[in-house]
Formats: C-alpha cells, structure tokens, sequence
C-alpha cells in the first residue's frame, strides 16, 4: 500500500494522492496575463494532489522576470479562473505561490511606473534575462522606506484576497531562493538598521508581517510558505547563525498556525546539503503540514513519508517532463528527460507537448 499514491487531507481539503507538483516559473504569461496554453499545462499535470503554480506576483514591482503572471489585476484573476477551473475539474487541489522579486530583476523586465525594490540598496551578483536586452546585471533596488513596507504588506493581502476570487484553495507565500522574503531574512541582503533589520527577530519581522496580514485576508487555513535554509541561489550565502535563524522561524509560523511550511533542498542541483537536522527541527517545532522537495523519485518520496519526515513531497522537474507523472510513477514506466532549453523560451514548445502514456 504506498503513501505517495493514496489520499491524504492536507487542513481541511481532501487531496487525491501526496504528490505535489513544485512551483515552477515558465515564463509564457506574455504581457504577465495567464492564458490558454498554461490553462492546458496545469491541466495536463492535474492527477498531482496539489498543484503549486509558477511564482506569481502580487504586485507591478514584483516582476522582475520577464513573461511571469500577476495576481494583481481583473484581468489576471480571470486568467486564473480559467486555469483553476481546469485543474479542478481533473481533481488536483491548487495553490497560488506568491513570488515578489525584489531586487531579483531589472527595470527592463518592469511595468512602466514600477519599481525595483529590496530591504537594502545592494544589488544581488549575476545577471537576469530580459526580452529587450539579453542578459543584464540584477538591477540595483531602492530600500524600502517603511511607506513601502506598508504598502507591500497591503498587495500581499489584496493578492491573497485576489487568488481566492480566481478559484485557488490557497497561496503559498515564496521566502525561499533568494526574493524579497528571503532577501529580507538574510543578512547579507538585509543591511538596514531600523526595526526590519540587525537581529533575526527583525529581520524577519518583514515575512511575518506579511503571513500576518495574508492570514487576516483568507484565513491561516489557506496559507503555507516556501523557504530555503542553506539555500544560496541569487547570491545568498551560507552565515553561521543560518540554523539558529530558521530555527526561530520556524517557531514563529507555529505560533501563527500556518497549513504547511515547504521546504527546499536544491542539494541535487548543486546548492549546499541541508542539515538533516534544520528537516528534523522544522518537523518537530512547526506542528503544520510539512512538505519536502528537492531531487526525490518514487522510491525515496515514500521512503521519506514512510519515516514521518513529511506529509507531502514536492517533485518539480519530473512533474514539467512528464505531464502523467502520477500514473508513470504507479506504474514505474519510463519517464520523459527535461529538456533545459525550453524551461524559459515563450510559446507551446517544451510546455504542452511532452508526450503521456496514459492519455
Ligand atoms: C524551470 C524551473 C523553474 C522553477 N521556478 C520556481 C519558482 O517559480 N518558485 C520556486 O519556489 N521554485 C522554483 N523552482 C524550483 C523547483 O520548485 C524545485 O524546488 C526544484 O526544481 C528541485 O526539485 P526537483 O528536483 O523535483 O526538480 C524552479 C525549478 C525549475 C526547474
């Protein structure tokens, strides 16, 4: 009898099996409207138990890649409805994750009137793509002035109340990888001297702020957050108090009662291995749903469910390959292999058109 593949309630909905497909940013939301075609990806994988979409931004400064969804607009929540209708229809439950960018971006990528922003005046290493120009340098943010802080807080809430007019059973909030909650939370990023910066208990005052004001606009039942101890993509690095700090956060989601904290482990692409025990802590502290991520297949998905490590794991490249992954893994047929140059490219090609068995 395997774990992966029976069903499972997560809060109060009832899930069709523990396999979640990761949020993935596909970047084919031309004018960052979602549309037909990404209605057609997300139904294609709706036998997952839960859907967790591409990040999407809850405001015009949060797009800092190009061709990402919003979540700000009329006509971005009826995009949405359409695509929560389809998934609904096949069964999958489906989450909205929120990705801010803050200084992860570059004005090209922006709305006429937004703005790049951050905790602190420090532009992150490496370069973003942009339609315009090709690769350019992240852009330098402006610091947030307290007004911004404010303001910010209130998009996540409008955003949250947003993403549940367009059908989604809930929002993920992304403070993992290196955008503004996470740039928020780590020091090197966060330089700010006023009451969002210097100890952990301010610097992660900003993220709790923000589940706060989410949690007060639909209700905790329908909120889970996405984070990345030990994580390093978009230049933030490894810091001695890294266990002692997400330690902390972890009690303070517990404390405000979140559905699900999602962990990433990106050690199979590369990135530092998360301490078994940081795993170990958010389990035993966070008394929520915990989901896990990072390079799992069939076998050590229900492994690690068998041993209690979590109660959902999430699969992101596998899912993107393999439209029927739900049905391959039950079956264990052979799997399509990503293909990397179209993870990002606009149009059908790489996104509706790997091959299933089962349809
Ligand atoms: C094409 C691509 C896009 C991604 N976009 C996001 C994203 O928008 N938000 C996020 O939290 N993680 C994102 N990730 C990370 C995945 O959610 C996942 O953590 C990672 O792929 C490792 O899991 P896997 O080994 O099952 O693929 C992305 C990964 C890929 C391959």
């Amino acid at each position: 009898m395997s774990l992966l593949f029976s069903k499972a309630n997560l809060g109060t909905l009832a899930l069709q099996n523990r396999l979640v497909m990761s949020p993935m940013t596909r970047n084919r939301a031309t004018g960052n409207l979602p549309n037909e075609l990404m209605a057609q990806y997300y139904g294609q994988r709706a036998s997952a138990g839960l859907i967790i979409t591409e990040g999407t931004s809850p405001s015009p400064n949060g797009l800092g890649y190009p061709r990402i969804p919003g979540i700000f607009s009329a006509a971005q929540v009826a995009g949405w409805k359409r695509v929560t209708d389809v998934v609904h229809a096949s069964g999958a439950k489906m989450f909205i994750q929120f990705m801010h960018c803050g200084r992860i971006g570059h004005a090209l990528n922006l709305p006429a009137g937004a703005r790049l922003l951050g905790p602190s005046a420090v532009a992150a290493a490496g370069e973003i793509y942009t339609d315009a120009e090709g690769m350019k340098p992240n852009g330098t943010p402006q610091a947030m002035t307290e007004a911004d802080i404010k303001a910010t807080i209130e998009e996540f809430a409008q955003a949250a109340k947003n993403a549940v007019a367009a059908g989604f059973d809930g929002v993920e909030l992304h403070g993992a990888n290196g955008y503004l909650l996470e740039q928020f939370i780590r020091p090197s990023s966060n330089q700010r001297t006023d009451r969002y910066g210097g100890s952990i208990e301010n610097r992660a005052r900003f993220v709790l702020e923000v589940v706060d004001a989410v949690n007060n606009a639909i209700g905790k039942d329908k909120v889970g957050i996405r984070l990345s101890p030990f994580g390093v993509f978009n230049d933030m690095p490894v810091y001695d108090a890294m266990e002692a700090d997400y330690t902390y956060l972890a009690q303070q989601l517990n404390a405000r009662g979140l559905l699900y904290v999602h962990l990433v482990d990106h050690s199979p692409m590369g990135a530092p291995v998360v301490p078994a025990s940081m795993k170990a802590t958010f389990r035993s502290v966070f008394k929520g749903a915990l989901i896990l991520s990072g390079g799992y297949d069939a076998a050590r998905a229900e492994s690690d469910l068998e041993a209690g490590k979590c109660d959902l794991i999430a699969v992101g490249r596998p899912f993107l390959a393999n439209p029927d992954l739900v049905a391959r893994w039950k079956t264990s047929a052979a799997v399509n292999a990503p293909d990397m140059s179209t993870f990002y490219t606009p149009g059908p090609k790489g996104y509706i058109d790997y091959p299933a068995v089962s349809r």
